[in-house]
């Protein structure tokens, strides 16, 4: 017996093994049930009495090294099969990595962002779920205002103080209630209407509002600055048109058009043979605004527009179908940034 264990010790302590396969040979051959060492045992109960004390040690001496050396084996192997280009034929080509490219609404929006950091506008975030007060009150909704219905506004758990904003208009009036004037700053954002999803509208779209605020603020001011806005982002052949509107918080409110990107004005498809695209809505703060917002409205006065990133988007790209920008079908988003 003493034998069969010294021929086992140094099987153990001389096996080599060069992979996992060999490995499990290994543990199959000495650590399994039925392996060597297990019939070692086995017979060790047959081993009379005045010799169990040796014998014993050496079987556990000759356990102990098996235990090792298979984890040695083991660590070995592993590390080996990470590390060793061995059995890795290298000059196989590689998984392809697919780039990612930006969404067209971001490239959009961080165009928009880029436009008017360059005159001096900062950026500024506010939150999406939101209340009435900085969504519609301040902002000189009357409480009979449609757009404060169920029909415009998303409200969180029918309660009607707690809605999602329905427009980044909200974020002027949380930046008018932080900051006194001079205020120049643009707020990018998502927003969210309860209306039913066409080619044309979605229930949630983004924003980016702007707000100047500071003495002797003037129309002509506004439109200079969307002037400008205009040039860079659709090219600096761009003309822009105000047509009068109406907004609660602004006053003299302005729809601006610019001239159609696609048939340069002469009217097409896409302008309704107009000549002309609706691209924002603005108009000189009401000084009710400033007020609500404890801005002194005799001292001061702003202008603040705001614009869909979807609509100028699908102006600026030619997409006809809104819901393209949801979709997450790469192969339409991956378009973009070569065309940017
Ligand atoms: N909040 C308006 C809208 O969502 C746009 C707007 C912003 C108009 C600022 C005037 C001034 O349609």
């Amino acid at each position: 017996m003493l034998q069969i264990i010294e021929k086992l010790l140094s099987e153990v302590e001389n096996f080599k093994a060069e992979n996992k396969e060999q490995v499990e040979e290994f543990r199959l051959k000495y650590l399994s049930k039925k392996g060597e060492l297990s019939k070692i045992f086995d017979e060790f109960r047959m081993v009379p009495n005045e010799q169990k004390k040796e014998i014993g040690q050496k079987i556990n001496f000759l356990k102990q090294t098996a235990q090792a050396k298979f984890e040695a084996l083991q660590k070995n192997t592993a590390s080996t099969e990470n590390d060793s280009l061995g059995n890795i034929d290298i000059t196989l080509p590689g998984n392809p990595v697919e780039l990612g490219s930006h969404h067209p609404i971001s490239i959009v929006r961080n165009e928009i962002i880029d436009i008017f950091s360059r005159i001096g506008f900062t950026v500024e975030e506010g939150p999406e779920v939101e209340d009435d007060w900085h969504v519609f009150s301040a902002l000189n909704f009357p409480p009979e205002h449609p757009a404060r219905d169920m029909q415009d506004t998303f409200f969180i758990e029918k309660n009607p103080d707690i809605l999602l904003r329905t427009h980044t208009s909200s974020v002027q009036t949380r930046v008018m209630e932080h900051t006194q004037p001079p205020i120049r700053s643009i707020f990018p954002g998502r927003v969210f209407r309860n209306e039913a999803i066409s080619a044309r509208a979605h229930c949630i779209f983004h924003q980016v509002e702007g707000l100047y605020v500071d003495t002797n603020v003037s129309f002509a001011d506004l439109k200079q600055t969307l002037l400008y806005f205009a040039k860079e982002m659709f090219g600096n052949h761009t003309q822009i048109r105000l047509r009068p509107s109406y907004f609660p918080f602004t006053e003299p409110s302005a729809e601006m058009d610019i001239s159609c990107s696609i048939c340069g004005g002469k009217g097409c498809s896409v302008c309704k043979g107009t000549g002309w695209l609706e691209i924002l809505g603005c108009g000189m703060v009401d000084p009710n605004v400033l007020t609500n917002c404890n801005i002194d409205a005799s001292k001061y006065t702003g202008f603040a527009f705001g614009m869909g990133v979807e609509r100028i988007a699908m102006l600026k790209y030619q997409v006809k179908d809104i819901r393209l920008f949801f979709k997450n079908d790469t192969r339409f988003l991956k378009q973009f940034e070569a065309a940017k």
